[in-house]
């Protein structure tokens, strides 16, 4: 089983405060996110300026977008994204148009979504997932369980790479040492952190740990 990338999401509302916590963070990630909440509240130019920070890292424009995929997916390859996120909801024309604008689409999986959208996604050459326990949902008492690990188990069967997010913290990893996740997304985990570049670190290395590599 390959090591699963750490992604660091910035959620947040003001891009001088995600510019302060990226250049904590921005080495000890494999992946930085501009956040949906970043995104909508500062725009493409929170994406401009991860890119000219961190000319070599993956970075993602969560914009869960909905509709208008082409011009968007242009938008976010324009300033400078390599992925982009489309809620699973939005229709399978739309998810084809960003996709052919980007270098690769990630399909969020949030509320209702069936096994065989999941593979009307892959038969249009979308092969990446997040798996969201919407933050809304965590706050209203939901936790990681049983339920969401057969669903990322089922999916890693069917050929996609899958991320999981949601209120990770570096107790919730053990919970998944037997499934393939591609990336773990964490946001306030490492932002709100006293010490943000520490609990990248840590966090890192947690994943290390349980995967099987030794540094
Ligand atoms: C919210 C998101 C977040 O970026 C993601 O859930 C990670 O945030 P956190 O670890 O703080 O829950 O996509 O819509």
């Amino acid at each position: 089983m390959a090591i699963p990338n750490l992604q660091v999401a910035l959620d947040q509302s003001s891009l001088s405060d995600a510019l302060g916590t990226v250049q904590k963070v921005g080495e000890e990630v494999d992946i930085i996110e501009a956040g949906t909440i970043l995104c909508l509240a500062e725009g493409m130019q929170a994406v401009k300026c991860l890119r000219a920070l961190y000319p070599d890292k993956i970075i993602v424009a969560d914009t869960k977008c909905a509709d208008a995929g082409s011009t968007v997916a242009e938008n976010c390859r324009a300033a400078g994204a390599d992925w982009m996120t489309a809620i699973c909801s939005a229709t399978l024309p739309t998810m084809k148009k960003a996709a052919e604008e980007i270098s690769e689409l990630q399909v969020e999986l949030y509320g209702n979504w069936t096994y065989q959208d999941a593979e009307d996604w892959l038969e249009a050459g979308i092969s990446q997932a997040v798996y969201h326990q919407s933050r809304d949902a965590l706050l209203a008492g939901e936790t990681w369980g049983e339920k969401d690990l057969t669903r990322v188990k089922r999916l890693a069967e069917m050929g996609f790479r899958v991320s999981v997010t949601g209120g990770l913290e570096i107790d919730t990893l053990p919970l998944f040492q037997d499934v393939e996740v591609f990336t773990f997304i964490a946001g306030r985990s490492i932002t709100e952190a006293t010490d943000p570049q520490m609990a990248a670190r840590k966090m890192k290395q947690t994943i290390r740990e349980i995967f099987g590599a030794s540094s």
